[in-house]
């Protein structure tokens, strides 16, 4: 049980699980999962109204900008207590907020649990009738409820990532590849004369020094983990083997509509729930999937605060997180609730679908 407001509700699937979708406005369901929740939630990931001044079939996304400030405000401050410590929360926006919002969550979260501003390409082909510059892009703004306690995890290697590794020496160590050997902050100490095979003497470019002291390049090139080029000419570059770097790739902060999916994408997959009402704005699957495998592990909590068609459930579900969402409007019967019914029962085709096997478990629908 919730909590003793919200005792009546419908029950998907497995009895025993813990997931919850809620129909109600987020500021009062926020409100009362404090006592079960607090420090518990790994991952906020949330969607809101972006304040373009439009009307869209399933919401309203007209308030004046200190009405939609003070909107964001409450309901920001109400997820802090829920957020585990080494939990983070991530807000998707677009240029109408997005400078505003930052300064927002710098004073409820903190300047410096500021993690990244991420850019995501959400459509390819410009507006033709815009009059300026044609957006194609979305932020995401991530903070950590403390920075110190916070990791991302890595993203698996890829093919295209382990096609960079060659082995051009046949090296027995198998392939690698090379990386610069200096640094843009010199230290006077790693300043130092290299000679390469060929005779030519190098010295790293002016304002710049070898990012190691002299015995450890000696020790490395000993070791032949130092690169002068196939005519041993060149300037030296450190040997990096894929066998020996780490298991997974960091995250960069530009995400491609060809990685993760675009508004397109999106809209394909909810057609899928719903032919007769497709909801407008929904995320694509491959986004909330890049998310949550960044900020989660299976069996981590993660809550959706303005679920719209339900696409962070969804996504959550199929990767064995378990889940909160609320949604306010028609869209939660319409959209989240077939959606969640779908998946539970084995029928969802969607996105994530094709890749995790993912069916079973259940949820509790509350309408508040
Ligand atoms: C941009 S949509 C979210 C789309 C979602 N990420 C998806 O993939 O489908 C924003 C949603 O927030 C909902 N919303 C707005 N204010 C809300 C509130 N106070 N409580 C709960 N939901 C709210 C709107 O009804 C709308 O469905």
């Amino acid at each position: 049980m919730i909590n003793d407001n919200l005792k009546s509700y419908l029950s998907i699937g497995s009895r025993q699980s813990q997931n919850c979708l809620f129909h109600g406005d987020n500021l009062n369901v926020l409100k009362s999962l404090e006592k079960r929740f607090t420090g518990k939630v790994k991952l906020i990931y949330i969607d809101p109204p972006y304040n373009t001044q439009q009307v869209f079939d399933h919401y309203n996304d007209e308030l004046t900008h200190s009405a939609w400030l003070l909107m964001m405000r409450e309901r920001l401050i109400a997820m802090v207590p829920l957020l585990s410590e080494d939990g983070s929360i991530w807000i998707s926006i677009d240029e109408n907020e997005v400078h505003y919002l930052k300064v927002l969550c710098d004073e409820i979260f903190g300047r410096k649990n500021f993690i990244s501003s991420i850019i995501w390409e959400k459509k390819y082909s410009p507006s033709n009738d815009t009059k300026y510059i044609s957006n194609t892009h979305d932020y995401i703004l991530v903070y950590a409820k403390q920075k110190t306690k916070w990791r991302a995890n890595l993203l698996p290697r890829t093919e295209a990532v382990n096609k960079r590794y060659k082995n051009l020496d046949n090296d027995p160590r198998g392939n690698w590849t090379s990386s610069d050997l200096t640094v843009k902050t010199p230290s006077p100490n790693y300043i130092y004369e290299i000679k390469t095979p060929s005779g030519r003497k190098c010295l790293p470019a002016k304002s710049r020094s070898w990012s190691i002291p002299k015995s450890t390049f000696l020790k490395l090139k000993a070791e032949n983990r130092i690169w002068f080029g196939k005519a041993g000419n060149s300037m030296p570059r450190l040997k990096r083997f894929l066998k020996e770097v780490q298991d997974g790739i960091v995250a960069k902060s530009i995400w491609l509509r060809d990685e993760v999916g675009d508004n397109q994408e999106a809209k394909k997959e909810v057609k899928q729930i719903n032919k007769e009402q497709v909801f407008t704005t929904p995320k694509p699957e491959r986004l909330l999937e890049k998310i949550i495998k960044l900020a989660t592990n299976e069996g981590d909590w993660v809550l959706d605060a303005f679920a719209g068609s339900g696409t962070t459930g969804a996504v959550a579900h199929k990767l064995k997180r378990k889940w909160v969402m609320i949604e306010i409007n028609g869209s939660c019967e319409g959209h989240c609730l077939p959606r969640m019914k779908g998946i539970v029962m084995g029928k969802d085709k969607i996105g994530v679908s094709k890749i995790t096997k993912s069916s079973g478990g259940g949820f509790k629908y509350f309408q508040t």
